[in-house]
């Protein structure tokens, strides 16, 4: 059975060394938690640069969906790298981007006829989509969700509501985007509970945006992911989808999903859409398409996607080596690794609610497949966040060779690749709970 190795004081002396470098030489926004210099992985595995073994629980935020360097993905890099590395999708045209469109149309929900817009990451599927819900309904205003992360670009940046850091200093922001409470019901903006409330969280949209501040008539667009990730791995009540999409269609307002991080079978389901009874209008894929491989998408119906030649484009969007490993990706998906992030989901999701049990800042856990969210409380009264003590929890993890991220104020998040195994995810929990026992 595999365990984590620790051999050197975290961090080791080559990775001190390349620690000073990068302080040097790479941007300082950038959000590291813990000292993790890594130079090679295999499935849930990764190694740093003195020989530390760890076993990786994040997947580098939740986008390593079929585990490190899986053989199928290097072997369809390869072979694409070996044919055709670029050819830009904007002004040619070459079979992989048609054939990954395709597929995007068929493990989408709502029938074939549909278009996809290739671009490199989560943030452009985003602001692809804005522009698109503007474009074709000649509407200005947005909705958008406090809590949400949409990604750092001006459109997506201002459709987020995550954290006052990220648009700190960046504004004026796009104009014309409210944000509204999610349905983040352990921390109901309302003081409600469900079902009772009748989602309250919606009925403000109704009741008080659109009668005080924003016309209905010039929304284009809620953007909502179907499980807050960054947020906190929050996920809405059963029947909430149905009714935000009513309200949509009432209006004529697009649903837009930003499925980048829920997306492509991390929740146990293709999209995590389709935990509910709605369908969105435009759905947004990255992180997990491609195995780590920087491509997005947005997909639409083929009657929404039809701005003109020149309204949207970009040159590496789509580009031959990333559909190759996206289109190795979803085959892998359909054929095992969707079950097995509910099996393995199953499974974490059971013991960590015996974990909770016995510790009392443990104040929620949350998840659909290999989606997991664990919010940490000072007491389950006052239910006040404590983002030292997860901070801790989270480093002391990576002492113990288990790599772990934070998300939303003081939640942590257990996405692991989707080739998780069960074995794997005890060694993942036994040292997950040994760290919670020295708190
Ligand atoms: C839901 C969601 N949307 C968009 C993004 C932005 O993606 P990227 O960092 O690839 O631009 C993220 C990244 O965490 C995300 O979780």
């Amino acid at each position: 059975m595999q365990k984590p190795k620790i051999v050197t004081k975290l961090p080791g002396p080559k990775a001190q060394k390349l620690l000073r470098k990068d302080k040097k030489f790479i941007s300082p926004s950038y959000t590291r938690s813990y000292p993790a210099v890594i130079e090679r992985g295999q499935g849930c595995w990764v190694w740093d640069v003195d020989g530390n073994k760890f076993l990786d629980f994040n997947a580098g935020i939740a986008v390593c969906s079929t585990g490190h360097c899986h053989h199928e993905v290097v072997k369809a890099i390869q072979k694409q790298a070996e044919t055709l590395i670029h050819m830009s999708g904007t002004d040619y045209y070459y079979p992989l981007q048609t054939e990954l469109a395709e597929k995007l149309a068929e493990i989408t929900p709502g029938g074939m006829n549909k278009r996809a817009f290739f671009c490199n990451s989560g943030a452009e599927s985003v602001e692809g989509a804005f522009k698109l819900a503007r474009y074709m309904t000649k509407r200005q205003y947005a909705i958008a969700f406090w809590g949400a992360f949409h990604g750092r670009t001006m459109g997506a940046l201002s459709l987020t509501g995550s954290k006052v850091t990220q648009r700190q200093g960046f504004g004026p922001l796009i104009a014309g985007v409210h944000h509204v409470p999610y349905a983040y019901c352990y921390r109901c903006a309302y003081n409600l509970e469900y079902p009772g409330c009748d989602f309250a969280c919606i009925k403000h949209i109704e009741d008080t945006l659109f009668k005080k501040t924003v016309p209905p008539e010039e929304v284009c667009g809620i953007f909502i992911e179907p499980i807050q990730g960054e947020g906190g791995y929050v996920i809405p009540p059963k029947g909430y989808f149905k009714r935000l999409k009513a309200l949509c269609d009432k209006y004529g307002i697009l649903l837009i999903a930003d499925e980048v991080q829920s997306g492509m079978g991390r929740s146990g389901k293709m999209f995590a859409m389709e935990h509910y009874d709605a369908m969105a209008d435009i759905y947004c894929v990255a992180k997990g398409i491609a195995s780590g491989m920087p491509i997005g998408a947005f997909v639409a119906s083929a009657g929404l996607m039809s701005w003109p030649s020149g309204a949207h484009a970009s040159t590496f969007g789509g580009n031959p080596v990333c559909c190759a490993s996206a289109m190795a990706t979803i085959k892998l998906l359909e054929n095992g690794l969707i079950d097995n992030a509910n099996k393995v989901g199953a499974v974490i999701m059971k013991r960590l609610e015996t974990i909770q049990a016995k510790y009392p800042f443990i104040g929620d856990v949350r998840g659909k497949g290999l989606m997991i969210g664990m919010e940490l409380v000072e007491d389950s009264i006052t239910k006040k966040s404590i983002p030292e003590k997860r901070n801790s929890i989270v480093f002391k993890c990576f002492e113990k060779g288990l790599l772990m991220q934070g998300c939303g104020n003081s939640s942590i998040r257990f996405s692991p690749p989707l080739v998780v195994t069960q074995e794997e995810a005890h060694t993942a929990l036994d040292i997950f709970e040994s760290v919670l026992k020295s708190f």
